[in-house]
């Protein structure tokens, strides 16, 4: 069946994350992003497409910092909290009722409860009539020791990673699957081997 070009969130599932922000005169702000990417394997690097009317892209060029929180199904409840539009004076974290956490290399704080948390630094932005591409770099990754494994996964039967899919009507919310099938990096190279993979060994984490 052929649907209209702009459906893509129909097709493609998105991950649901909230970002965290503050503005110059230190009121906290949280939204909920779903346009987020990660730049390539090993980049330190995020993409984050935003409507130019956001609280969270005023903060972000004024402050250049934002924190990408990854939350599981257990935060699903805090989605429409933190999407409503409220004046831009008022706190987020108190009005969608989350307890923050202190970031290590930004002002912005996280959020309590979600499964990891992007500290980033604004790189640049890529700014187009209708959007801006927020491209962010990020100074400090950290992930509940719970839900990560020796080998650097992320167990997802733990942390289950909110999602999302559209439809004509809304958000249908959702978590991905283990499907128990694993291949190496180095099985995409003829020589077997991951051209990256000192990158991952050079410390345990
Ligand atoms: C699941 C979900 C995902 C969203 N993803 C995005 C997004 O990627 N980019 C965007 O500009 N707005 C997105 N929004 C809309 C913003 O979260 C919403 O407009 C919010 O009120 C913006 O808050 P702010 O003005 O405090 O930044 C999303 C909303 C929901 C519910």
């Amino acid at each position: 069946m052929e649907i209209k070009p702009f459906k893509r969130e129909s097709v493609m599932p998105l991950p649901v994350t909230f970002i965290s922000t503050v503005s110059k005169s230190g009121v906290r702000n949280i939204a909920p992003y779903g346009c987020v990417m990660p730049v390539l394997r090993p980049l330190d690097l995020v993409c984050v497409a935003t409507a130019k009317r956001r609280d969270t892209m005023d903060n972000i060029r004024k402050t250049g910092e934002f924190v990408i929180n990854l939350p599981g199904e257990n935060l699903s409840d805090k989605v429409i909290p933190t999407a409503k539009a409220i004046p831009s004076d008022a706190d987020e974290f108190e009005f969608a009722g989350l307890e923050s956490r202190p970031s290590k290399k930004v002002k912005a704080p996280g959020i309590k409860g979600c499964y990891a948390w992007m500290e980033c630094e604004l790189v640049k932005l890529y700014e187009e009539t209708s959007y801006i591409l927020i491209m962010g770099k990020v100074v400090h990754l950290e992930i509940a020791d719970e839900v990560y494994e020796q080998n650097g996964y992320c167990n997802v039967k733990k942390a289950r990673p909110l999602m999302m899919m559209g439809s004509d009507t809304g958000m249908h919310f959702c978590t991905i699957e283990e499907l128990d099938r694993f291949e190496p990096f180095g099985a995409m190279f003829s020589d077997g081997k991951d051209p990256l993979a000192k990158m991952y060994t050079k410390d345990k984490r």
